[in-house]
């Protein structure tokens, strides 16, 4: 039977529906409106890309949006300086530092500068560290896209064997983390890892978030799994015409969707799911700065 196709971008139009309701209800009954301040250093296309898209949504769910645009060469005491100023205005609740940052700049350094409580990145070492230990924390937004979806899926993950393919702090740590948060068994498997055909064959739910094209063949897929592609692989598509491109993920969706339960595609799966945690996260951060309860549904 083919795969349910897991629709992220519906999904995501309905996360982003929740989060401006309740941002209505913020502003009429409290008269608070959350805000997101996004920080991009240097003028990187895809960065420049995504920092636009997520004002807009921003602005589209009825939150405060600001955006500091910063040039290639800018100090790390300026961006610093920059960074304790939204760390200290009330109005801003989130705030981002757009990654990657310039070579001179001390990525590290630089994310646990932002204070943990508006770090809707979930980067920030002592969010990492909460996360670990499951107390309450910001969530990087990827792995938290995913889980609602699994959540949505399949209701309870309780038990289930699931395979993470890469181990990146953005994804692959704290996609663990979750899984292994909602009692899954985790297996975190990666570019050394032997026989990985094998490890990836016994899961119930396999992540990929490793950034190589099409790399998981459908026989590495246990019949029914569910499969998450993270991955957004651009690959020449001389068949479209010349210096055309298209969007892959690290799953061989043909092959993987013949065996799987249900998968994500690419594009319309995990990506626009990314944006919409964004906004969950500030609007949780908003509760949470102002002693309100946090939207259901928006956390881990
Ligand atoms: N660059 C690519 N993805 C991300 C992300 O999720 N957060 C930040 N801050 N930078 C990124």
């Amino acid at each position: 039977m083919a795969a349910t196709v897991i629709d992220g971008k519906a999904f995501a139009a309905k996360v982003r529906g929740q989060v401006a309701e309740h941002v209505t209800r913020l502003k009429e009954e409290q008269g608070i409106t959350p805000g997101l301040a996004v920080v991009l250093v240097g003028e990187d296309p895809a960065s420049q890309v995504y920092v636009r898209s997520k004002g807009k949504m921003t602005v589209e769910v009825g939150m405060k949006s600001v955006e500091h645009k910063l040039d290639a060469d800018t100090s790390e005491a300026d961006l610093l300086g920059i960074i304790e100023q939204l760390n200290s205005d009330p109005s801003i609740h989130g705030i981002l530092v757009q990654l990657p940052l310039p070579k001179h700049l001390d990525e590290d350094l630089v994310i646990n500068s932002i204070a943990p409580e508006k770090d809707v990145d979930g980067f920030h070492i002592s969010n990492v560290g909460l996360l670990g230990t499951g107390q309450k924390s910001m969530v990087p937004c990827t792995p938290l896209g995913c889980l609602m979806m699994l959540r949505d899926h399949h209701g309870s993950l309780s038990g289930m064997d699931a395979v993470v393919i890469g181990r990146s702090n953005i994804v692959g740590k704290p996609m663990a983390q979750l899984l292994l948060g909602d009692s899954c068994t985790v297996t975190i498997a990666h570019s050394r890892t032997k026989d990985l055909a094998d490890v990836v064959r016994r899961a119930d739910i396999v992540v990929a978030a490793v950034g190589r094209p099409e790399m998981v063949p459908g026989d590495w897929i246990k019949p029914g799994a569910t499969v998450i592609d993270v991955g957004i692989n651009r690959l020449d598509a001389p068949e479209k015409g010349e210096g055309k491109t298209r969007l892959v993920g690290d799953v061989d969706y043909e092959s993987c969707a013949a065996v799987a339960g249900a998968i994500t595609p690419v594009p319309g799966g995990v990506g626009p799911m990314t944006i919409a945690c964004l906004l969950a996260n500030t609007l949780t951060a908003c509760c949470r700065a102002n002693g309100l309860a946090e939207p259901d549904g928006l956390t881990a």
